[in-house]
């Protein structure tokens, strides 16, 4: 057993080009200066997917630690003044406050941080995703942890064997709720299946406690009981030796799950793995995407990435989605294609609705 580091993984969109599909080069220059050269970190790494910019630094600090998010908050807003000096697309959109105050959580950007002590090796995989919400990550992560067709480990690894803890959150009132798998999958499921609502936070190691999953879940972004924007998630996942595979954390990647997100935060469409380079949604501002990037953990140094969705086991996963993105698309503005009204991140219809309401007359 090592030392105890934290990995912390925080994004934001602060400015697009050209609209919401790229993070243009000089906002990345912008974040890796400001990360690299910091004391607080023992390293970092900075990329994006689609319109996000992703900061992946560890250190050994706790979770939540003041002066952390206050780097990842001062570095998105240097990267701001270099999006509004460019006039790109949504400059600062995801900064919704001007004060910060000890905690990035709640301000716009999300987080995902775990604090561990570094086993023999520790291999990870951060997942991040754009034009989609946290709820994403419901389906794969009960598949990598839950589920035996996916993962064989459960089945015959005695390590895993006993299965893991689910800790899952409930967004609109704000509560936690712990499920053990495989006794509890059905109770599980009866939560997780309302992504919007419900999503997985954490899982832990049921014979050791170890965090083994953490994703960027966190409040709902709300106003006046309606979606002001959809949180692009980000997800960090522990791998092998009692852990699941590699390969077992990236195989349910491989079958395309529908998720909310895509054109205007308000639509239903697949979820397509991709490399880095290919993490530009177009089509329709979509479909959404997922890359994954690996890393082994050397005394808190990232050693790698591994860009895993680069590989061509995942072409037939791209077809997948862009076939089902083509037969999505062709239902136009009706549901389930676009989402249900309380899901939307944009509706007329109260301005539709005051316009034609003297045209309504009671059905007797
Ligand atoms: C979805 C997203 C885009 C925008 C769309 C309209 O998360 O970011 O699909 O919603 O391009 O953007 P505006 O309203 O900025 O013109
Ligand atoms: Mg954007
Ligand atoms: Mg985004």
């Amino acid at each position: 057993m090592g030392k105890k580091i934290t990995l912390s993984v925080i994004k934001a969109d602060v400015g697009s080009y050209v609209g919401h599909s790229n993070v243009y080069p000089a906002l990345l220059e912008k974040a890796r200066g400001m990360v690299s050269g910091s004391p607080l970190l023992i390293d970092s790494y900075v990329t994006h997917v689609g319109d996000d910019i992703n900061l992946i630094m560890t250190h050994e600090f706790e979770r939540n630690n003041g002066e952390i998010h206050q780097l990842a908050w001062d570095t998105f807003l240097a990267c701001t003044e270099v999006a509004k000096k460019l006039k790109l697309y949504g400059a600062g959109q995801d900064l919704l406050s001007d004060a910060f105050s000890g905690n990035i959580k709640g301000l716009g950007p999300g987080v995902a941080e775990m604090t561990i002590e570094e086993r023999r090796s520790e291999p990870i995989i951060v997942f991040m995703a754009d034009k989609t919400e946290p709820g994403a990550w419901n389906l794969p992560l009960y598949k990598i942890f839950a589920d035996p067709f996916n993962t064989s480990g459960l089945v015959i690894d005695p390590s895993m064997h006993e299965g893991f803890l689910f800790e899952v959150r409930d967004l609109i009132e704000n509560k936690k709720v712990t499920f053990s798998a495989p006794e509890e999958i059905y109770d599980l499921l009866v939560f997780i299946g309302t992504r919007g609502r419900y999503c997985i936070k954490s899982i832990f190691h049921k014979q050791t406690g170890e965090i083994a999953a953490i994703s960027s879940t966190q409040k709902l972004n709300l106003l006046a009981g309606r979606y002001v924007g959809k949180d692009d998630p980000v997800l960090i996942v522990r791998c092998q030796s009692g852990m699941p595979a590699v390969g077992e954390a990236l195989e349910p990647f491989a079958n395309p799950q529908l998720v909310s997100g895509w054109m205007r935060g308000s639509h239903c469409g697949p979820l397509m793995p991709v490399s880095v380079e290919q993490s530009t949604p177009t089509r329709f501002d979509g479909p959404p995407r997922v890359i994954a990037l690996g890393f082994q953990l050397c005394e808190g140094k990232l050693i790698g990435p591994q860009d895993f969705f680069k590989d061509v086991a995942f072409d037939q996963a791209r077809q997948t989605a862009n076939f089902i993105a083509n037969y999505m698309r062709s239902q136009g503005p009706f549901e389930p294609h676009r989402l249900p009204e309380n899901e939307m991140e944009y509706t007329t219809m109260p301005q539709v609705i005051k316009k034609l309401k003297d045209r309504f007359e009671k059905v007797r």
